[in-house]
């Protein structure tokens, strides 16, 4: 299969990620557009792209355009950029997110003829360079019919990566439970550290050991399913150490009620024969 001409809309950090990736898997990045120049023309410069500052050049210029923009400016965009097509047959559009279906493209589809679908990395990414260490590997959510569909699998395992199919998925469901996977370990490790260093740690220390133990964790779970993996006070039963634990949490109350909500989780996904029978 012949490689698509690429353009990337939103050079910020999955797009940037996506972009630096596919050019090290030999797609040719045609064009470049957003909404900040300087940004723009960085990426361009990188990858030998076209930089585009109107975003409907960037479907103009490829042949698949990745409109990598927040999830609430992909709608309003796509609107804009179907009134201002030049040649748009043939080409295709896909957005990242994973919580919306393919219809935020709709317009492009409608005014435009284009194939529209959903290309969402199952991935965290941030922002630079380093953020494509995280492609290769990551498992990519596809909502697109017929040869969009084969174009985007075959592009998922062009990145090193697994393609699975979102098209009959509840993308807010399924977005929910990546944020529960990604977003909330991190918000909880910046919690973890907060709290080492209230106890007395000097911070650089209470991120490094924290960090650790998380990865730790990480690594068990490559192998493990979660209620064999999980460790600590409530999968073990020490209620003596939750109160312990709730006592010293009184100071932040919402802190406090996390805790709590997490360890009676715990003990179901741990126990889940004594919660049964409580
Ligand atoms: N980051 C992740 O880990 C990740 C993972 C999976 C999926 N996604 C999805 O990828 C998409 C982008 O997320 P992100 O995290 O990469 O966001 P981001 O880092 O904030 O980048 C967004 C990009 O869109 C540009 N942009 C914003 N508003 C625009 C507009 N009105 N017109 C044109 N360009 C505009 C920004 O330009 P400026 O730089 O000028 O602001 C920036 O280049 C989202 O749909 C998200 O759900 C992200």
């Amino acid at each position: 299969m012949q490689k698509s001409t690429i353009g990337v809309i939103g050079p910020g950090r999955a797009g940037s990620a996506l972009g630096r990736s596919l050019h090290a898997a030999g797609y040719i990045i045609a064009a470049i557009g957003g909404r900040n120049p300087d940004n723009v023309r960085a990426l361009a410069t990188e990858l030998g792209a076209r930089p585009c500052q109107s975003p409907a050049t960037t479907i103009d210029v490829a042949d698949l355009t990745i409109v990598a923009v927040p999830d609430d400016v992909i709608a309003p965009l796509a609107s804009e950029m179907a009134g201002a097509l030049c040649s748009a047959a043939g080409k295709a559009a896909v957005h990242l997110s994973g919580a919306q279906d393919r219809a935020a493209l709709k317009p492009l589809a409608q005014q435009g003829s284009l194939r529209i679908g959903v290309f969402h990395p199952l991935q965290t990414f941030r922002r630079g360079a380093a953020a494509a260490e995280n492609v290769a590997g990551t498992y990519f959510g596809i909502d697109a019919d017929g040869p969009l569909r084969e174009q985007l699998a075959q592009m998922a395992t062009d990145l090193q990566g697994h393609a699975f199919d979102l098209s009959h998925v509840d993308h807010a469901r399924y977005h929910a439970a990546a944020v529960f996977a990604a977003n909330y370990p991190t918000l909880l490790l910046a919690e973890a550290i907060d709290l080492a260093v209230q106890a007395g740690l000097d911070r650089e220390t209470a991120r490094r050991g924290m960090t650790t133990l998380l990865a730790g964790a990480v690594n068990n779970l490559k192998d493990l399913a979660p209620a064999e993996a999980i460790t600590g006070p409530a999968a073990r039963g020490d209620d003596g150490t939750i109160r312990r634990h709730l006592e010293a949490l009184k100071h932040d109350p919402q802190l406090q009620r996390i805790y709590q909500l997490l360890a009676d989780r715990t003990k179901r996904l741990a126990q889940p024969s004594k919660e049964d029978a409580a």
